[in-house]
Parts: C-alpha cells; structure tokens; sequence
C-alpha cells in the first residue's frame, strides 16, 4: 500500500518547496496538482470548452514553460471553481497517490476530496504580506511591484476559497503549519516529522 502525503494551502505557501524536499527525502513520488488547473486554464485561454480542456490533458500540455505566470494562474483559479472539470482530474490524482512506495501530492483539496485517508495531512500556510513578499523575490519581474502581487495573491485565494466546489480549507484531521516566521529548512523538517512519525 502506498504511503500518502496530502499538503494543501494558499498560493505561494511553500507547499512546492516543502512538497519537493519530502518527495526527495522519503524516496517518494510527486505531483503538483495546481499544474492540471494551470494546463486546463491555459487551453480555455486558447479557445477550448473547460470540461474538453480538462478531459483531454496529455503530458506534454504539463510541460508548457508558461504556466507559472500570475495570469495562469488566475485562469486556473476560473477554471479550478467549475466542478465539471474538478471531476475530470480525480481519477488521475487519485491513481497517481498510488504509484510507488508513496507519494506527495500539493494543491488545495487533496486532504479534504482527493485523498480523504492520506496518513499524513499538512495545511501549509502564511500570512499575505509574507506569502506576496516570496513570490515577488521569485518571480523578479521589474514590471512587477509588491503590491501588485499581494492583489494577485489575495484574489486568487478568495475565489479559492469561496467556490462551492472544494473550497481551499484544512481538512479536520490536517496539521496546519504557519512558515510566516520560517526558512525553508524548518518548515521541510517540520514536515518531515510529522511523515516520520507517520511511517512508525
Ligand atoms: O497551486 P497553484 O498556485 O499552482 O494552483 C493554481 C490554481 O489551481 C489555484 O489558484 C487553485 C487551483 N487548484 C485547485 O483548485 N485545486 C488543486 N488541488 C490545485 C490547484
């Protein structure tokens, strides 16, 4: 049986770095679940009815080297509150949790739909200003300010939020880990211990 690890949070938590170093840690394969909506998004972005876009992801619209700009990601958020095409990715994530001796999966609903009885659940959070603050410094855009990205961020996290589909909240048996006042090495081994004790 495979071990799961469901990490779920707002944008920008940390939940791809934390996700990244567990995955490497523990042997474990991983999956980014915000890259399907952000694959979705941008086929309805060109043209392509939601559910189609959703139904017919092939690999190669996973690789595309535009999905992490802020606008992908709102066209994934639109896409993401549409409960058709939420529908169409369970089957994938759902398998993919059960490849290899475990796997991490990062995105918004993975505790609390996706993978209801993942052995170790995290709500990896921040606050606002810290989480704008990160993805300002990572995406170094000259064109763009601070402010502009805390505005992204915060519209992006109340449709998240709000949308009757899945809504983005910790499941109740989630462990919710604040990283406003962390670096990277403590929330990975925060994480960590919470897998370890998992696996006994
Ligand atoms: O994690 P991310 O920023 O790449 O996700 C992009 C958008 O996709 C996010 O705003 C909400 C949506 N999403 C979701 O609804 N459910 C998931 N499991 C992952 C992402």
């Amino acid at each position: 049986m495979a071990f799961t690890v469901a990490i779920d949070g707002p944008a920008a938590a940390g939940k791809g770095t934390i996700s990244r170093a567990i995955a490497n840690r523990f042997g474990f394969e991983y999956l980014d679940t915000g890259l399907l909506y952000r694959a979705t998004g941008a086929k309805v972005a060109a043209g392509m009815a939601p559910l189609e876009a959703a139904s017919s992801l092939t690999p190669e619209d996973l690789a595309r080297g535009d999905l992490r700009t802020a606008e992908a990601g709102q066209a994934a958020s639109r896409v993401a509150a549409m409960a058709d095409v939420r529908e169409a990715l369970v089957a994938f994530q759902r398998d993919f949790a059960r490849r290899g001796t475990g796997a991490v999966l990062d995105g918004r609903d993975i505790g609390t739909v996706i993978c209801p009885g993942a052995e170790v659940k995290l709500f990896v959070t921040a606050s606002d200003t810290v989480r704008a603050d990160r993805r300002w410094r990572e995406l170094a855009d000259p064109s763009l300010t601070r402010d502009a990205v805390l505005e992204d961020l915060r519209a992006r996290d109340r449709r998240d939020r709000e949308r009757a589909a899945a809504p983005l909240r910790p499941a109740q048996d989630a462990v919710v880990l604040d990283t406003s006042q962390m670096d990277i090495d403590a929330a990975v081994s925060a994480a960590a211990a919470r897998i370890t004790a998992a696996l006994g």
